[in-house]
């Protein structure tokens, strides 16, 4: 348990998962009745991002000038990513920031919690005790939130079926072992059995080592209603090449959003000539 995500924070991955994040919660809220959110891998939902690289051995440059960073004064984003950047943007200043560059970012536990209505409730999950203890002292007190030191796998067992019947569960592990595709596949079959009707967002790295086909496979031959959401920034780069968001069970119309959301955060975050989105049906619904 190495990874940090304070190094990463606001860069164009969790920029990507944090817009399609919104965009799903807000989905789920097309009905009056609460959800819960599951937040198996949760960090330690606040970051701040001059402190970005302080306390690694390795010397690094922070990530989230070429994420939150290119969008943060831009006026010009469609409804389906402006909600997002008001959110973090409204966080920010929230949090004490009076200087124009962006300083602190929320992460998925907080974002979800800024939109949640009064029916709706969290169950943060996260392993590493520091993290956690920061993800604790930010909730305490919050009756609807509830705040798990645990190996997040077990999340979809220990609170699913919850008794609202409706659950939106984000899986954003580290990637940081091989094991971790069958740990996701494990948990979300857990999650499946128990809420076949949930929402289900499993992040994933676009590399050479964390391949995701045997997953996307599984979703195939399991005929899960499924849609791949997919941006590559270097198809060359030697490590990440970009990421991907599979939702199963994706609300009605999140393909649409997703598309817009990809055209969007590609006209503002693409570097490079070859970089490109994509949105996929592995199983369409
Ligand atoms: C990618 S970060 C999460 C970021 C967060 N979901 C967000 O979007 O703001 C992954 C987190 O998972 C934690 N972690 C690693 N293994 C875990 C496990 N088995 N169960 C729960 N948390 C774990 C790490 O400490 C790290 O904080």
């Amino acid at each position: 348990m190495n990874y940090r995500h304070s190094y990463h924070a606001g860069n164009f991955a969790d920029v990507l998962k944090h817009a399609l994040l919104v965009r799903l919660v807000r989905a789920l809220q097309r009905k009056e009745r609460g959800f819960v959110f599951v937040d198996t891998h949760a960090g330690r939902g606040r970051y701040d991002l001059s402190l970005a690289c302080e306390g690694d051995s390795r010397a690094r440059s922070p990530e989230w000038p070429d994420g939150i960073g290119r969008l943060w004064g831009r006026g010009d984003a469609p409804h389906v990513v402006a909600e997002y950047l008001e959110l973090v943007r409204a966080y920010d200043r929230g949090q004490g920031n009076l200087s124009p560059q962006p300083r602190f970012y929320p992460g998925s536990p907080r974002l979800a919690r800024l939109c949640a209505r009064p029916q709706d409730r969290l169950e943060l999950w996260e392993k590493h005790p520091a993290e956690c203890a920061a993800l604790r002292d930010q909730f305490k007190g919050e009756r609807r939130v509830s705040v798990h030191e645990a190996d997040g796998y077990g999340a979809t067992l220990a609170c699913l079926p919850p008794p609202e019947r409706r659950a939106l569960v984000l899986i954003d592990p580290p990637f940081e072992d091989m094991g971790e595709w069958s740990d996701i596949t494990a948990s979300l079959g857990d999650g499946l059995a128990r809420l076949p009707g949930g929402t289900y967002a499993v992040w994933y790295p676009l590399t050479d080592r964390a391949r995701a086909e045997g997953f996307t496979c599984m979703l195939e031959a399991e005929a899960l209603p499924s849609l791949a959401v997919e941006m590559t920034m270097d198809p060359q780069a030697p490590g990440m090449k970009g990421c991907g968001v599979v939702v199963v069970n994706p609300p009605w119309k999140f393909d649409d959003e997703a598309r817009l959301v990809l055209s969007y955060l590609g006209s503002v975050l693409y570097r490079c000539g070859a970089a490109q989105g994509s949105v996929r049906w592995i199983v369409s619904k």
